[in-house]
């Protein structure tokens, strides 16, 4: 694993970019007075509501809100994670990437040189599929499943001629004793392209295959899975493990996925290389391949660090049953609380390719959104392995189930699982407990960690232990985390005379004249807090609470580092954040004159519309439910949404007594 970028490393190539560049290198600007505008690139649109400022080194989007510095952009555009997005902009500039504490520096260049030849080796098989003298049954058999050019061309998929030496003759090329020829021949074996033989002969590893090049995040070329033409076995070969291809780690299609502008909500993993392709040809870019492994804990937290739900699509036959219950033993420690792992059965001997192909893409996505819920799945799946109509059936059933729900991390989810365990089998959730060799901890909770664990059992603190409702695709990587006040957001547009920005949930009723109270009291509450940072010790902050919109975020950022640093002072804070698209703004405040009647504690003021924001939150939460319920049913809902909706009531009310005593 590659260290930590250290910090300084960031400020100083955040220093050198110019966003402007950066977002004219992708979009297409105009200038507009000292600022430039453009059609925003992440929503649909027709007029330009997308501002880019040179002086102020951001973005932000009047439209759908997105906002942030050259790095969030390149991060967003770009389908990045932040030390992606580094490596790529430092890139530009041409400079290297230092690491902390790693002897990986050296390393780089021999891996940019195998990653030079394999991206030579995935030019070499594409152009093979336009002009090779083989190349018409490649076409045929691509086109004999189905495959359009289109989508041929977005995976990059190409050909391997028959033969023993087209690639090895087309990427080194010169006499068996040139040096440099016999150096990139060994960098071909150590990058998997090339065999050797115990005699020293070399030959291609792949030949007469179609050619699937397999990319890492960043969109490099890394491997290829190579398919026969015909039934011959093997059916697939892959590239071997190399110093730039780990298998258990790469999924087929994420770099594909995210390339793609969309947003990405869930993503299905599938089991081939070509039911990725054809689900995308079908419209359907959010499906990831692993390459012939089983699914490792690696694959779901790179997912959910994506999407807040991942759905395992299998065959129905027996060998997809198998791979479910491995994949569902796999995904459960990483369950933290608002992420969702759902499971989809095909018919016996369907795959995705073969179904999508069949009913197209609404019934595919029905199938997604019909497929089961963990929770199902799991009780399900036991029940099908003991007589649950008897005694002795129905106590198997706890001892099998328990230990898997005991490995889920503390939350609602558990508790709520628990208690469905106990309820089906009529055994008191304390002796259930004690089928579990120890109650420890689980090792996979960095989300749930600030949480009190007593707390955090309890459905009617509900609230206080679901730690991120909505994981979002961006600063989500915590080993990062000063990038986040780099990358948040336009605090110089924070509209002082109190109205909010556009809110990133729409499906979330809205009061527009609280939103416009709680704007001017969220906003009072800053200037108290900037003005008097000694009283943030005596605040509690709100755990896990969503910033609506910047002023909100700011308020809960500085509160935090205040709590964090207790001696800081105004100045102290400004210092701080210097360099973020705040620090005007806190300037501003900093500067205006604010005298507080003697004994007055300001800590109070900031305290109530804190309140006042989580019970607005508990509220919409409550209604959305509501809503959902009128329009379908309670059954409707997940288990999650069904506990929500039952634990709420108490919420609220605690929280409105909290507000207004
Ligand atoms: P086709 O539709 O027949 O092209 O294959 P598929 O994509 O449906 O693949 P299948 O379901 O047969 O296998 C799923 C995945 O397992 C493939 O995409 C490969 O990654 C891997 N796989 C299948 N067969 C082989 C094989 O013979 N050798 C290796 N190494 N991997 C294989
Ligand atoms: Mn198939």
């Amino acid at each position: 694993m590659a260290g930590r970028i250290p910090q300084n490393f960031i400020d100083d190539l955040i220093s050198r970019l110019d966003i402007i560049d950066v977002v004219s290198a992708r979009t297409r600007l105009k200038k507009a007075g000292k600022n430039y505008s453009a059609c925003c690139p992440f929503h649909n649109e027709k007029t330009p509501s997308f501002t880019v400022s040179p002086d102020k080194q951001f973005y932000y989007c009047f439209g759908c809100g997105a906002t942030g510095s050259a790095l969030k952009f390149v991060m967003e555009f770009d389908g990045l994670e932040f030390p992606d997005a580094v490596e790529k902009l430092a890139g530009d500039l041409n400079i290297e990437v230092p690491r902390e504490g790693s002897q990986q520096q050296n390393r780089e260049p021999q891996y940019r040189e195998l990653l030079s030849l394999t991206q030579k080796s995935a030019d070499f098989f594409e152009q093979q599929l336009r002009t090779s003298k083989d190349k018409d049954k490649a076409i045929d058999y691509l086109k004999d499943r189905g495959l359009s050019g289109k989508a041929a061309k977005f995976f990059s998929i190409g050909y391997a001629p028959p033969g023993w030496d087209n690639l090895q003759n087309s990427l080194a090329p010169g006499e068996k004793n040139d040096s440099t020829n016999n150096k990139t021949i060994k960098q071909l074996i150590s990058c998997g392209m090339t065999i050797e033989k115990d005699d020293g002969r070399t030959y291609d590893r792949f030949r007469d295959r179609v050619m699937f090049p397999i990319r890492n995040v960043k969109g490099q070329v890394i491997a290829f899975g190579g398919r026969v033409l015909g039934d011959e076995k093997p059916k697939y070969l892959n590239s071997p493990e190399t110093p730039i291809f780990h298998k258990s780690q790469e999924l087929y299609g994420l770099y594909e996925a995210r390339k793609i502008r969309q947003k990405l909500t869930r993503m299905i993993i599938v089991e081939g290389y070509m039911d990725v392709v054809a689900l995308a040809e079908y419209g359907i870019h959010y499906a990831v391949a692993t390459l012939g492994t089983s699914t490792s804990e690696h694959h779901i937290r790179r997912l959910f660090k994506v999407v807040p739900e991942i759905i395992f699509c299998f065959d129905g036959d027996n060998a997809g049953r198998k791979a479910a219950q491995r994949a569902m033993e796999t995904v459960i420690p990483a369950l933290q609380d608002g992420l969702q792992a759902r499971f989809l059965f095909l018919p016996d001997g369907e795959d995705p390719d073969t179904i999508v192909r069949k009913e197209g893409k609404e019934a595919f996505e029905k199938r997604l959104d019909n497929s089961k819920h963990l929770p199902e799945f799991v009780f399900d799946s036991i029940k099908e392995q003991v007589d649950f109509d008897t005694l002795d059936g129905k106590a198997r059933f706890g001892q099998l189930a328990a230990p898997l729900i005991s490995r889920l991390p503390t939350g609602m989810l558990k508790e709520l699982m628990q208690q469905q365990l106990s309820q089906e089998t009529g055994i008191k959730q304390e002796i259930l407990a004690k089928l579990l060799p120890t109650e420890t901890e689980q090792p996979n909770q960095h989300r749930a960690n600030h949480q009190q664990p007593e707390q955090a059992l309890k459905p009617q603190n509900g609230q206080a232990s679901v730690p991120q409702a909505h994981i979002s695709s961006h600063h989500d990587d915590h080993q990062y985390d000063n990038s986040e006040e780099q990358d948040f957001n336009a605090g110089d547009f924070i509209d002082t005379d109190g109205a909010t920005q556009p809110s990133s949930n729409a499906s979330t009723p809205r009061n527009k004249k609280e939103d416009k109270l709680l704007a001017i009291l969220t906003q009072k509450a800053l200037t108290l807090l900037v003005k008097f940072p000694e009283s943030a010790q005596r605040i509690e902050p709100l755990e896990d609470f969503e910033p609506e919109d910047e002023s909100e975020r700011l308020l809960c950022e500085i509160l935090k580092k205040l709590k964090q640093s207790p001696q800081s002072s105004s100045i102290g804070l400004l210092i701080q954040w210097t360099g973020t698209p705040f620090s005007e703004h806190l300037k501003n405040i900093a500067n205006q004159s604010l005298e507080l009647p003697e004994g007055v504690d300001p800590s109070n003021d900031i305290q109530g519309t804190l309140q006042n924001l989580r019970l607005r939150l508990l509220r919409r939460e409550f209604q959305t439910l509501q809503n959902k319920i009128a329009e379908n049913s309670f059954t409707s809902l997940t288990i999650e949404e069904k506990a929500r909706y039952v634990a709420l009531p108490m919420q609220l009310k605690k929280a409105q007594i909290i507000t207004n005593p």
